[in-house]
């Protein structure tokens, strides 16, 4: 398998319901990582572009998604928003600075 140009993780950690740090499948990360997977087959991009899942990066109570090589991590990531990151980032090469966390956070 060639080198990807890309990851994706996912963060899927889950800490249950009403865990006071929050956790990434509390918040909904399964559809995330279903929406992601979805847009990469209909775009063909399995090879090119790593998809994973992950424990926790940090800053939980996304669900978060951190894209490598450039290190951008992106919070509260919802379902709606995932087409926008595989189109104007994974694709096009900007990340979408309305999604991207705080500096103090990342
Ligand atoms: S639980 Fe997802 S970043 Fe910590």
């Amino acid at each position: 398998m060639p080198k990807p140009e890309k990851h994706v993780f996912i963060c899927g950690q889950n800490r249950g319901p009403g865990h006071p740090r929050g956790s990434c499948a509390q918040s909904g990360a399964s559809a995330v990582w279903e929406e992601f997977a979805f847009e990469f087959q209909q775009r063909n991009l399995g090879g090119k572009i790593g998809l994973t899942n992950t424990g926790c990066l940090g800053p939980c109570n996304g669900p978060h998604v951190l894209v490598y090589p450039e290190g951008v991590m992106y919070g509260k990531v919802a379902k709606e928003d995932v087409a926008a990151i595989v189109e104007q980032h994974l694709v096009g090469g900007q990340p979408v600075e309305r999604l991207t966390l705080p500096k103090d956070v990342w």
